[in-house]
């Protein structure tokens, strides 16, 4: 029986099979264990699952001797220091898979919200702005025959372009390690609305910085559902203010939450949730499934089915 801190509690019965084999600590609050308590908690555990709000760094596992599993509850995995964990010899695991469709959901409710200017809508209704019928009230942009360009075409990237065919969407992704695709470059250039999908990584910081923001069309539209910081925040409040691209809808900002008085907030045109990408009571059950499958098979010395790291 090996000691486990989980730091949050988790939808489903998975948490309940952990419990079951193993000596398991949940964090009980809806705040992310401040980052002394992950610490102290995590010192003296050999299983830890963790959630994106959770930084697990190098000193963090420098001061965990015991740790032999690191069950990431979600795929991204930029909110551990995965080189450092591989370095202890220490697995780290994701979800992958079971979040891939409710994801591109809501990429594709964003491209359409955004496009058809529903928060506005249903503000107007609510104020009591809706007088009449009217030939120019709230006019959107047409979604079917439009070009979707998708950054980063993993999984949830080619289930956003299994929805865009639907729409008789044109689609252009940049390129993979199998498929040949569009250069960044020119993705910006000729697509309406532009979606990303790439992991966070050194390389993906700030990809959308204020030059890749001036090569989309003024009439184009930002949809970001991978991780905040890939966008340069500054730039696009800058190219929203100015009228530069028509409109933008996040899932994901950086920080998160942005405190309400962030400027970004004040941007026109632009649409930000609080990072619900998975949030569907199947995926989240699904999500715990396989953190606590990842966790218990390391535990047992096995691989993890999900391991993202040799
Ligand atoms: C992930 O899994 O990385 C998401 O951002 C959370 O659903």
């Amino acid at each position: 029986m090996a000691r486990c801190f989980v730091t949050r509690r988790l939808p489903g019965t998975a948490l309940a099979r952990l419990a079951a084999e193993h000596e398991v600590e949940i964090w009980p609050e809806r705040l992310p264990p401040p980052p002394t308590v992950l610490r102290e908690r995590t010192a003296g555990a050999e299983g830890l699952l963790c959630l994106l709000t959770d930084h697990v760094d190098a000193e963090l596992l420098g001061a965990c001797p015991n740790l032999r599993a690191i069950a990431n509850y979600g795929v991204g995995t930029d909110n551990i220091d995965v080189a450092a964990a591989t370095a202890r010899g220490i697995p780290v695991g994701n979800s992958p898979d079971v979040l891939t469709e409710a994801t591109a959901d809501l990429a594709f409710a964003l491209i359409l919200a955004a496009a058809r200017r529903l928060p506005e809508a249903q503000a107007a209704v609510h104020a009591g702005e809706w007088l009449t019928w009217e030939p120019d009230f709230l006019l959107g942009r047409d979604v079917s025959g439009a070009t979707l360009g998708i950054i980063g075409y993993g999984r949830i990237g080619r289930a956003v372009a299994r929805r865009a065919k639907g729409f008789a969407m044109k689609i252009l992704h940049t390129p993979t390690r199998e498929t040949d695709g569009t250069p960044l470059d020119d993705l910006l250039v000729e697509a309406d609305f532009v979606s990303i999908h790439c992991p966070l990584t050194a390389e993906t910081r700030h990809l959308i910085d204020r030059a890749a923001l001036r090569r989309m069309k003024p009439t184009a539209i930002l949809i970001n559902t991978a991780r905040g910081p890939i966008v340069d925040q500054d730039a696009l409040r800058l190219a929203l203010t100015e009228g530069r691209i028509a409109g933008a809808a996040l899932d994901v900002t950086d920080p998160e939450p942005l405190p309400p008085e962030h400027p970004l907030l004040k941007a026109p045109n632009l649409i930000v949730l609080p990072h619900i990408g998975s949030a569907t009571h199947q995926a989240r059950e699904r999500m715990a499934d396989l953190a606590v499958e990842n966790l218990l098979a390391a535990l047992a010395g096995l691989p993890m089915p999900h391991q993202v790291n040799d």
